[in-house]
């Protein structure tokens, strides 16, 4: 066996993607976009963009929340598994950053897919109330806000929806129970509610991919709406 050292794991990554993801322009042209916007190269990994896929696919998915688009690499992998019908709503903070957004989705051929709704997390979630519920909901915007979003998830869904929420390994620091930094716990507190809270059933796996050592957690809803007294 080979020792898991950073070039080895890396050097799967690498035989994972090109087996597996191949060469795709219009997610390549989106990463382009985004560096020359210099926004910040925090998209997932090919791999993991590859499993939000194939998740929403499984899922049989028509309706997908996305808490964070940045360039929205992870919004094209998401579109691409909907039904002609489906549609991806996608929250992103920063009007810049959702212009970069809105051209990429519009020249991946998916913009008809894709709703982006510029604001704040949690003040569009609850704007979102009262809408049909939806498939899939993938978390992956500030990590202090994780158990809003989770639970703003839970709101908005169905039993069977499935919650994927990105960077759960926080580089190994997830595991420090004297962590101090922001992001951090507040990876930590979103974990701990997918644990205790009755409307989750979740994992985590640990990722080693193009992106380093990170995690992501996987889950679904069990019990929708808001949180009940225990
Ligand atoms: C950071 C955020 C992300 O969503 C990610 O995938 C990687 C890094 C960050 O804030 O550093
Ligand atoms: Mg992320």
């Amino acid at each position: 066996m080979t020792d898991p050292t950073p070039d080895a794991w890396r050097a799967v990554d690498r035989y994972f993607a090109e087996t597996l993801v191949g060469h795709d322009p219009a997610l390549e042209s989106a990463v382009a976009a985004q560096s020359a916007a210099e926004l910040p190269a925090i998209e997932v990994a090919p791999v993991n963009g590859k499993l939000l896929h194939l998740l929403a696919h499984i899922a049989g998915a028509r309706r997908v929340l996305e808490i964070g688009t940045l360039g929205a690499y992870s919004t094209i992998w998401l579109a691409r598994a909907l039904p002609a019908d489906g549609i991806v709503v996608t929250i992103e903070a920063e009007p810049r950053t959702a212009a970069v957004a809105r051209e990429n989705v519009d020249r991946a051929g998916v913009g008809d897919r894709v709703d982006i709704r510029l604001g704040r997390g949690e003040h569009v979630l609850p704007t979102l109330e009262g809408e049909e519920p939806f498939d899939l909901v993938f978390i992956d915007a500030d990590k202090e806000s994780n158990t809003i979003y989770l639970d703003w998830a839970a709101r908005l869904g169905h039993p069977g929806t499935v919650v994927v929420v990105d960077n759960v390994g926080r580089g190994g620091d997830v595991a420090d129970p004297h962590a101090t930094r922001s992001d951090v716990v507040g990876t930590q507190r979103g974990l701990e509610m997918l644990g205790s809270d009755p409307r989750f059933d979740a994992t985590a796996l640990q990722t080693l991919d193009a992106k380093g050592w990170d995690g992501v957690a996987i889950a679904v809803v069990v019990r929708c709406g808001p949180a009940t007294e225990a």
